[in-house]
């Protein structure tokens, strides 16, 4: 199969399906992007980005000046394509389990259109097993084809961190494995035509590259590899299981840092002092900080079917187990410190009224998934607290419409979110003069010491008091 001649598609045009698809199309690919959402369709048709992004923006713009790309919800459209990107989501259900059914919905997309040397690549995250145990069978019982000999099956799972300005899908490393020889060579061609990287061999890693690294680790925060470089794993698992791992690996240490910031809170201590303090040691990894929780649909997931993979091996990994807790448990600890602080002033919770600034995961992203503001919202109201909520990002949940309008006859600020806009209007706002008396900065990103400088109670998560 020669690469340069394949037409793709692109399964699931999301945060990471819509810029690999509009990447595609920039290097030089006829691509077909699939959604299942006709709104997401119908905007992208007239060029319009549906995922607030520069990055992502900035792709689509050159990939419909590119005249390679095409949005549908047809999946016919898709008949005479060679290469299936699968980027559907891979989202955990009301017991934390794996919720296959958008990935198997994908394959049942494609399956039917499969030929003999066509590539079929999963992008999604998933856990190590899916490829082979759920993926293959399902496209080989409704294709006929055997996956890895007459078509070639790849994981490659994304890593792009959305609002990230550095680190995008045009040139985040990526790892690639395969249930053949020759898949694992075609799909990391093909990927390396799309970054423009090296490729290199897992076993190379450890004999070259990583010594290299470490040498020049001190001081410095690099990748082992360089920028778009292609991995090759030793099979489609070890795919799987990195991405699957390093999610995991952070959430674990987010979970101790967010054990270190309650141990910080009883030994008076300010762990954010701390944690910059240790960073400076030049060498392991990190730093990570604490926060009012975790989400998004990775770091709050990935765990979930790493854990549920293995539980079903006959290994209940308990570490993950209390990490999940730990995080989830961040919203609960976040309530009881604004509890304690308005008790301090003589309020109570029930009835006073609180502005609360974040729905998104994370900061200046447009994504809400998993986010801790739900579960800490829903303890609010449950608690009897009047509740105003503002995001720019995020408006689906806003009780208000501006900033402003947030702060108005409240006695307390809740930051779930430190979007850009909400730090630099409350780190220029006089709040004791709107009447607030209590902030509580779940993301540790305000000036904590001139909110108290006007008579503000300020705590953030494990920062001295
Ligand atoms: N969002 C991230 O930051 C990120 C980063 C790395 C990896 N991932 C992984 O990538 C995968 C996709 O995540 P996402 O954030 O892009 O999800 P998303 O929800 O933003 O996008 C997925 C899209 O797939 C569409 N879809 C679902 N089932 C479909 C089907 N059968 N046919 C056609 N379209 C279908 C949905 O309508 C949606 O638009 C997940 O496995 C996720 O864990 C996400």
């Amino acid at each position: 199969m020669s690469i340069s001649s394949q037409k793709v598609a692109v399964i699931g045009l999301g945060y990471v399906g819509l810029p690999l698809a509009a990447l595609c199309a920039k290097k030089g690919y006829p691509v077909v992007g699939l959604d299942a959402k006709e709104k997401v369709v119908a905007m992208l048709q007239k060029g319009q980005c549906h995922i607030r992004d520069e990055a992502v923006e900035r792709l689509l713009a050159e990939a419909v000046a590119s005249n390679n790309f095409s949005a549908t919800a047809d999946s016919s459209q898709i008949s005479d394509c060679n290469i299936y990107l699968i980027c559907v989501p891979t989202p955990v259900d009301a017991n934390n389990e794996p919720d296959l059914a958008p990935l198997e919905g994908a394959c049942r997309t494609v399956a039917p259109y499969l030929r003999e040397g066509d590539l079929v690549v999963v992008e999604s995250t998933v856990f190590p097993g899916t490829c082979e145990e759920i993926v293959a069978p399902l496209l080989e019982e409704l294709s006929s084809l055997h996956a890895g000999k007459d078509f070639y099956l790849a994981h490659c799972p994304e890593r792009v961190n959305p609002g990230d300005p550095f680190w995008t899908s045009e040139n985040i490393p990526r790892v690639v494995g395969a249930t053949s020889d020759e898949g694992v060579d075609l799909a990391a061609r093909f990927y390396a035509s799309i970054l423009g990287g090296d490729i290199f061999d897992v076993r190379e890693i450890k004999q070259s590259l990583y010594p290299k690294f470490r040498e020049t680790e001190y001081g410095l925060h690099i990748s082992q590899v360089p920028l778009g470089s292609v991995t090759k794993m030793h099979s489609i698992r070890d795919a799987e299981a990195v991405k699957a791992m390093e999610n995991t690996v952070r959430d674990v240490n987010i979970a101790f840092v967010n054990e270190l910031a309650k141990i910080s809170d009883v030994l008076d201590l300010d762990v954010v002092d701390i944690i910059d303090g240790m960073a400076t040691k030049p060498f392991g990894k990190g730093p990570f900080y604490p926060g009012v929780g975790v989400g998004g649909h990775c770091i709050a997931v990935d765990p979930e079917w790493l854990k549920a993979a293995s539980k079903r091996a006959g290994y209940m990994p308990e570490m993950i187990q209390l990490a999940r807790m730990t995080n989830n448990g961040m919203p609960a600890y976040t309530v009881s410190m604004l509890q304690d602080l308005l008790n301090d002033r003589g309020y109570p919770l029930k009835g006073t009224r609180i502005a609360v600034f974040g729905v998104a995961y994370k900061k200046d992203v447009d994504d809400p998934r998993e986010s801790p503001f739900y579960s800490l919202r829903d303890q609010l109201l449950k608690k009897g607290a009047q509740l105003n909520i503002f995001d720019s990002w995020v408006t689906k949940e806003n009780t208000v419409d501006s900033i402003d309008e947030c702060l108005q006859n409240t006695k307390a600020v809740v930051i779930v979110t430190e979007h850009s806009d909400v730090v630099e209007k409350l780190d220029k706002t006089d709040l004791s003069s709107l009447g607030i008396e209590v902030v509580i900065d779940g993301r540790n990103a305000l000036d904590g010491d001139r909110i108290e400088e006007k008579n503000v109670l300020y705590r953030g998560i494990g920062r001295r008091a």
